[in-house]
């Protein structure tokens, strides 16, 4: 099964695809928010993991997110990818955008999913995955 991102104040929840970073997962279902390059170099993106397990398939730079930032539940969604369920927090200035059909096709796809049994840690059986944090 598929894991579900939940984005908080505003409760939005959608699927997040094997793999697939939680960036580009709110993305595809026409979430935003503040973000910058999009590539794990600048920080913009930064939100509190409140819960769930994220791994990084690919180096995020110390600069970019500190050991400190990574220890206070800090994470960088366009590089985290989700291995368990995941709620994260906006920032307080910051604002959640949706696109005329996202919670709509959200929750399809979020019933989609609880039909299906698809194993999505299959995908992530790759050794360069470092663990990025996990919250309960
Ligand atoms: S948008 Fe630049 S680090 Fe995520």
């Amino acid at each position: 099964m598929s894991h579900v991102v939940t984005i908080l104040p505003d409760g939005a929840r959608f699927p997040v695809r094997p793999g697939e970073t939680l960036l580009a997962a709110a993305r595809r279902y026409g979430f935003a928010y503040r973000v910058g390059c999009r590539e794990g170099g600048c920080g913009a993106c930064k939100l509190e993991l409140v819960s769930g397990e994220l791994v990084y398939s690919k180096t995020v730079a110390e600069s970019v997110l500190s050991d400190q930032e990574h220890a206070r539940g800090i994470c960088l969604p366009c590089r985290a990818v989700p291995v368990t369920d995941v709620v994260i927090r906006l920032d307080a200035t910051d604002r959640l955008r949706r696109g005329p059909f996202s919670d709509r096709l959200a929750k399809r796809d979020l019933n989609k999913a609880d039909r299906l049994d698809v194993p999505a840690e299959s995908e992530l059986s790759d050794s360069n995955n470092v663990p990025a944090a996990k919250l309960s």
